[in-house]
């Protein structure tokens, strides 16, 4: 029997799909998040989203194992932020400093209202470079749930690494889809050689959303002879 609950999960399931058929199109995305944004967090929460647990968790061993200052001194940018819900996971861990950036300003407008970020920014694509954001601004960027189908690029993971200072962190979820469809690990490969960042952690094949995995990936960031310099690269 096909129960209401099953079939609200259905539901779910079905925009959660078809927000990953949109090709990596801004005005799509913005159209697509507009409309969803309402319902967004009960969708993913009939779906068992987990990343924004997972990679506020990853952020917080990652400042544990790796740096000195406190959680609470901290500054995170959560790019990709949506409504917010990285951030209450940070909040809950003991970090206080957060900046939010999306391309839809409905979304953002509701990371806002959480009152748990420090500044929201919204019309912000990370397909295209930041040019609003100063190289080395943030100790540790995350980003969660967009590294996914029709969503960004991997070379945005290039941008991140620049808005991050020299020795912070990019913490991502990267839809195990995603992985496989794209060249996500070429990218980081390329980073890599390029003295840009090194991979200090990788959970592969976690949990995401319904049945779909993900890897989660922390990244060290490098400046200076072969990284990237104070400007775009
Ligand atoms: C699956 S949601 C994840 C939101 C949040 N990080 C979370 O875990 O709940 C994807 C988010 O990425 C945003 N997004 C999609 N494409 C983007 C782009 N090119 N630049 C910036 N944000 C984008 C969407 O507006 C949406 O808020």
């Amino acid at each position: 029997m096909n129960t209401l609950a099953e079939q609200h999960r259905q539901a779910a399931q079905k925009r959660i799909n078809a927000s990953h058929a949109l090709d990596g199109d801004a005005k799509r995305l913005v159209r697509y998040y507009r409309e969803w944004a309402g319902s967004y967090e009960l969708d993913l929460e009939r779906e068992h989203y987990r990343s924004p647990f997972i990679v506020a968790e990853l952020a917080g061993a990652v400042q544990a194992a790796y740096i000195g200052r406190e959680r609470t001194a901290m500054t995170i940018l959560d790019a990709g932020c949506g409504t917010g819900l990285v951030g209450i996971e940070l909040d809950h861990l003991g970090f206080r400093v957060i900046d939010g950036l999306d391309l839809c300003e409905t979304m953002a407008e509701m990371a806002r209202q959480t009152g748990i970020y420090r500044h929201v920014r919204g019309d912000v694509d990370l397909n295209i470079p930041l040019s609003d954001y100063s190289s080395a601004s943030y100790d540790m960027t995350v980003c969660c749930g967009v590294f996914t189908l029709g969503h960004v690029s991997p070379h945005a993971l290039r941008e991140l690494a620049r808005v991050t200072r020299s020795n912070g962190f990019v913490v991502v979820s990267t839809e195990r889809s995603y992985s496989e469809a794209t060249s996500f690990e070429n990218e980081v490969l390329r980073l890599q050689q390029a003295g840009v960042l090194t991979p200090v952690q990788y959970l592969s094949n976690g949990r995401y959303v319904g049945e779909e995995e993900a890897h989660y990936w922390a990244f060290r960031v490098h400046r200076g002879p072969g990284g990237i310099g104070d400007h775009l690269a």
